[in-house]
């Protein structure tokens, strides 16, 4: 007979990174789900492990002062949010807590660390959103957002407010455009051939939109009839076939249905070209506020005659330096992006920056000179490798900037500069995805002379 889920009733204490709260029960540490700290809730454990658990919260017993209704019926169960369940001001003071907690050992961190600069807009705030095709158990064709810690099952968004009226309005059509056409989707596991994919971006600045659908089937007529579902809310739109069954639904044949094949957004004031695969700040709104303070904080020592900009990707961090350095070089190993950031120096009329194609994370790459006054990294989840921080430490800029979108890791190569020896003076978090637990850091590091 199949065991019965454990449950437990749990004092929380404390939102920890990945958004769970923690409780302890006898010598265990239980992260619990869909919880706040001081509440009192009953769990089940979903996953034990030697000396802590994963838990769910079933039931409020005692809840926090900062529990509020959802607005999204499918809170807990989507993998999107975490913190729906949450009043806004206290999602910002928890996040500020998880930061805290990953720089304790940071001489003077503590202190030093900032408010989170809130979002205005903690709704439709996302320029890019990819929407999964799925079925229910009993095969009804849904197109939505991963079940939370599952690749395989889906909640419906036509009700997510992470994105905006004409973006549901286009997950609407189109599922009820499969519907009709009876078409299946993709199964995951079994590799059965179907609708993927589909990705709405929107730039902010410009109200221009690309839409692309992904499959692996092409039943004649589906081409025209996404187009005239999609055509009014889209500038351009894309049908793409994904002939590689095993992997992530990447397209090897796109066919440009209507527009240009890109959008263009804008970040305090510069322009920036958006193809299908294009890496962008996904929140347009706090991405201009992170850019424009690290701008400024470019000049805190006066204007750099060299700065770098580490793991560049588009450039829109090099873009901003433009504008207050004499000259910027920017790294960056991903190809698309490099041409992209390319065309946005040309669409800009920039001619101070450089882009060079290399691996951040191997030797100083060719072609940077000896003396740097400034190092702006913004590296992946991952952080910096240890190579980056020798070759940036032995260059001994003046100041560095450090963009981070993990505590831990930030963390880490923090105290490696420091030993370097570096001086932390500013600690400032964004809130770039308001009802996630995800926080970005902009943290700049002096050289103790
Ligand atoms: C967090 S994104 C930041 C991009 C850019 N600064 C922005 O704000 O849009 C990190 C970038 O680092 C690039 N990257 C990852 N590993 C790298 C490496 N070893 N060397 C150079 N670039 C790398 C990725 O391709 C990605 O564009």
């Amino acid at each position: 007979m199949k065991k019965a889920p454990l449950e437990l009733t749990l004092r929380t204490e404390k939102i920890v990174h990945g958004g769970q709260a923690l409780a302890r029960h006898d010598r265990f540490v239980v992260f619990v789900d869909d919880a706040l700290p001081n509440e009192t809730v009953r769990a089940r454990v979903y996953k034990k492990k030697k000396n802590f658990a994963f838990a769910r919260a079933i039931e409020v017993l005692e809840p926090a002062p900062e529990r509020i209704p959802s607005d999204c019926p499918w809170t807990g169960d989507c993998g999107g949010c975490t913190f729906r369940h949450c009043a806004y001001p206290a999602q910002l003071r928890f996040k500020k807590e998880v930061l805290r907690e990953a720089l304790h050992a940071i001489p003077g961190a503590s202190e030093l660390i900032a408010d989170l600069v809130p979002a205005e807009e903690t709704n439709d705030y996302r320029n890019k959103m990819e929407f999964t095709f799925g079925a229910t158990p009993a095969g009804e064709l849904r197109l939505g957002l991963h079940r939370r810690g599952s690749f395989m099952h889906i909640v419906p968004a036509d009700t997510c407010w992470l994105q905006s009226a004409a973006s549901r309005e286009l997950v609407t059509r189109m599922l009820a455009l499969a519907k009709r056409l009876n078409l299946p989707a993709f199964h995951e596991i079994k590799k059965t051939h179907g609708l993927r994919q589909l990705t709405i971006r929107e730039a902010r600045g410009t109200g221009q939109r690309l839409v692309e659908l992904i499959t692996t089937i092409s039943p004649p007529g589906l081409q025209e009839q996404f187009l005239a579902t999609v055509e009014d809310l889209a500038d351009t739109a894309y049908f793409s076939l994904n002939t590689q069954l095993h992997g992530p639904p990447r397209p090897d044949q796109r066919t440009l249905l209507k527009g240009p094949g890109h959008i263009e957004e804008t970040l305090n004031g510069l322009r920036f070209r958006i193809g299908p695969d294009t890496f962008f700040q996904s929140n347009t709104a706090q991405a201009e506020k992170l850019f424009a303070r690290l701008r400024e904080l470019a000049t805190r020592a006066g204007r750099p005659a060299l700065a770098l900009d580490l793991y560049a990707g588009t450039g829109p961090i090099a873009l901003h330096l433009a504008a207050v350095a004499d000259r910027v070089i920017a790294v960056e190993s991903w190809e698309p992006s490099v041409a992209a950031a390319r065309e946005n120096l040309t669409l800009n009329n920039i001619t101070n920056v450089d882009i060079i194609s290399a691996d951040v994370n191997q030797a100083l790459p060719p072609g940077i000179p000896p003396a740097v006054d400034l190092v702006v990294v913004d590296p992946p989840r991952p952080g910096l490798a240890l190579a980056a921080i020798d070759w940036i430490t032995r260059l001994a800029p003046q100041e560095i900037l450090y963009v981070s979108c993990n505590p831990s890791t930030l963390a880490r190569d923090l105290a490696l500069f420091m030993a370097a020896p570096y001086h932390l003076e500013t600690v400032e978090p964004y809130d770039l995805f308001p009802h996630t637990y995800h926080l970005e850091t902009l943290a700049l590091l002096r050289r103790k002379n």
